[in-house]
């Protein structure tokens, strides 16, 4: 199998430690972002670890940026063998529900659920060439006190749902595919304001223990982990 893998939101945070990881153990990086600058100094900086790996342009708000991806990969990377749906945005984390403008939540579902909807949809005839596989990068939906930030849980809640109902269509039509979840639980980044404390993990943690079930050579369609690997429900409200 061909070692290539796509991660989106590559260029910082967890996506650029899984993308790290994945170099290390021999794979080349198609490190997918928005911001150019970050991806293109993602890039040297992985480059200087003797990484392979390239900056593809995507803006997951817009399906034009994703379709450039799609053709580009399917004319010069034909042997990607996997997608890492990392890429996300949380919304306002604090304010309620119901105080969310329809553009404001639209914005949030764009990033996190059509956009990676319509990206793997769209690379699946090149993984599934490749017996190729998606990992999602996700949090819990279910209800939790201290934890109740509502685009950003109602987009992934939609990813989740993606994940689990192509992994059981895959099974069924006897897909050469595989699709699966991973939850890193509260990580220092950015998208957080790069909150610290007892049970948060750097990014790095984070990254290296994401790439490590990727890499167990076990075959995870449809399950949505934590990152020590154990199976919850996708609808369970623990980290
Ligand atoms: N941090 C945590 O505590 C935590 C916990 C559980 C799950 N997660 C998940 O981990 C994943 C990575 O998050 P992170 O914490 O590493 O966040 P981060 O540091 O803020 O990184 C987010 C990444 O997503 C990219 N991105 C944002 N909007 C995009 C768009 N419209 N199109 C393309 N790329 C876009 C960013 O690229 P640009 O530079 O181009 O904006 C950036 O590379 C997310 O799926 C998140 O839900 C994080």
């Amino acid at each position: 199998m061909a070692k290539k893998v796509f991660i989106t939101g590559a260029n910082k945070g967890i996506g650029k430690q899984i993308a790290r990881q994945m170099g290390r153990n021999g794979w080349t990086v198609l490190v997918g972002a928005r911001n150019e600058d970050r991806g293109l100094a993602a890039v040297h900086e992985l480059s200087e670890e003797d990484i392979k790996a390239e900056y593809l342009n995507i803006d997951l708000q817009d399906s034009k940026t994703i379709l450039a991806v799609v053709h580009t990969i399917e004319s010069r990377y034909t042997d990607l063998s996997m997608l890492i749906n990392n890429a996300a945005i949380p919304g306002d984390m604090h304010k309620p529900g119901h105080e969310f403008t329809t553009d404001e939540l639209r914005k949030v579902m764009e990033t996190n659920f059509f956009g990676p909807f319509e990206l793997t949809r769209r690379l699946l005839p090149t993984l599934e060439a490749n017996n190729g596989r998606i990992v999602n990068v996700t949090i819990p939906i279910g209800t939790l006190p201290f934890f109740n930030p509502f685009a950003y849980k109602t987009s992934k809640a939609a990813f989740n749902v993606m994940a689990q109902s192509f992994a059981q269509n895959f099974t069924e039509k006897n897909k050469a595919l595989e699709i699966f979840s991973i939850m890193p639980g509260a990580t220092t980044t950015d998208l957080n304001g790069n909150i610290t404390g007892e049970y948060v993990k750097t990014a790095e943690e984070s990254g290296r223990l994401i790439t490590g079930i990727i890499l167990d050579g076990k075959n995870h369609n449809g399950e949505l982990m934590n990152t020590n690997g154990a199976i919850v429900d996708y609808n369970h409200g623990l980290f």
